[in-house]
């Protein structure tokens, strides 16, 4: 009879929670408490046990009871208070309700923080320098005087006399200098801006991070070890770097990076990073000693790296803002 009585609480609450109603209510109510109710018909079986078990029986059939008429009135309460909402003057159910889409971090901010934080175990700072720039400092501080032919590589947009849109990130070297005494560890992420035409690889704006080491003793080996350490972090541990001899103004000696990956057991290479010594001659612009501190640059494109990370066959779709492709990252 104990066990008759649990089970009949526990199908009795369970009914109580499906009716959404208070007419099933109601079909619940009288399914248990009316005339053939199931429970009034357990509380009838009562007289029957025997006479020392029917005091506890007895309390225990007044709490499923009770347990339950709670549960009824409770459940009525809700239903009125709903059906009150929905059928309130103005109210439409019909309607689509407010709801706001979630968002999430553009691909590409959200490599510039993978980059950041690559370069911050390694120990690196983050600083920045403005996007409007003067041409001593995109270019002569750099090593790269006007009418020479290097120049020619920097396709620059013009502002208004020795000002212009900073083509590479590279001048905030020469501002981070100005300001500081070596040690320097820092990155530079940023906007840049050359006068291409747009296609799949150009766009006349994108982004580049800058990374700066000057100090006392440093060299190639440190560049090295940097550059694939960070690499390894960004692409996976199996990823290789390569070094070929190659030609900055601001650097020297100066090499280009590919970066190998695998793809359909295939290994690609892909032109990742310009790179190199802080020449001499940029160390006499900001007043350091050459004689003293040595140290190594790098700069790559941040769109880049993010279309490789995420496979983007367009660098023109990191900026259309387009949901469609958006949402697929
Ligand atoms: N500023 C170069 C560019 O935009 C990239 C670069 C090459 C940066 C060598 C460096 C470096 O710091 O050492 O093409």
């Amino acid at each position: 009879m104990q066990e008759q009585l649990h089970k009949l609480r526990d199908e009795a609450l369970a009914k109580v929670e499906e009716a959404s109603t208070t007419e099933q209510l109601d079909e619940v109510r009288v399914a248990y408490f009316g005339r053939k109710g199931l429970l009034k018909a357990a509380m009838k079986q009562l007289k029957d046990v025997p006479a020392d078990q029917r005091p506890a029986l007895g309390q225990l059939a007044n709490a499923v009871k009770n347990a339950v008429t709670g549960a009824i009135s409770e459940r009525r309460e809700f239903i009125q208070r709903v059906e009150a909402q929905v059928t309130a003057p103005g109210m439409d159910i019909s309607l689509p309700g407010v709801c706001r889409s979630i968002g999430r971090e553009h691909p590409l901010r959200r490599t510039e923080a993978e980059l950041r934080e690559v370069f911050a175990r390694l120990g690196f700072e983050v600083a920045e320098g403005p996007e409007v720039e003067l041409e001593y400092y995109n270019f002569e501080a750099l090593n790269i005087p006007a009418d020479h032919p290097a120049r020619d590589g920097f396709d620059t947009f013009y502002i208004e006399g020795d000002v212009v849109l900073r083509s590479h990130t590279s001048p905030v070297q020469i501002r981070v200098m100005e300001q500081r005494q070596p040690p320097i560890r820092v990155v530079v992420p940023g906007r840049v801006y050359r006068p291409d035409t747009a296609d799949a690889t150009h766009s006349p704006v994108f982004h580049q991070i800058e990374g700066l080491v000057v100090g006392e003793g440093v060299t190639f080996a440190d560049l090295k070890a940097v550059l694939t350490m960070a690499m390894r972090e960004l692409f996976g541990a199996d990823t290789e770097t390569r070094f070929r001899p190659s030609f900055f103004p601001f650097t020297e000696p100066s090499a280009e990076v590919d970066v190998s990956y695998e793809v359909d057991g295939e290994r690609r290479w892909l032109e990742l990073l310009g790179a190199g010594m802080v020449h001499p001659k940029v160390f006499e612009a900001v007043g350091y000693d050459p004689e003293r501190y040595t140290g190594f640059a790098f700069g790559m494109g941040i769109d880049r790296v993010a279309m490789l990370k995420y496979g983007i066959p367009d660098i023109r779709l990191l900026m259309e803002n387009n949901l469609r492709f958006l949402e697929q990252l």
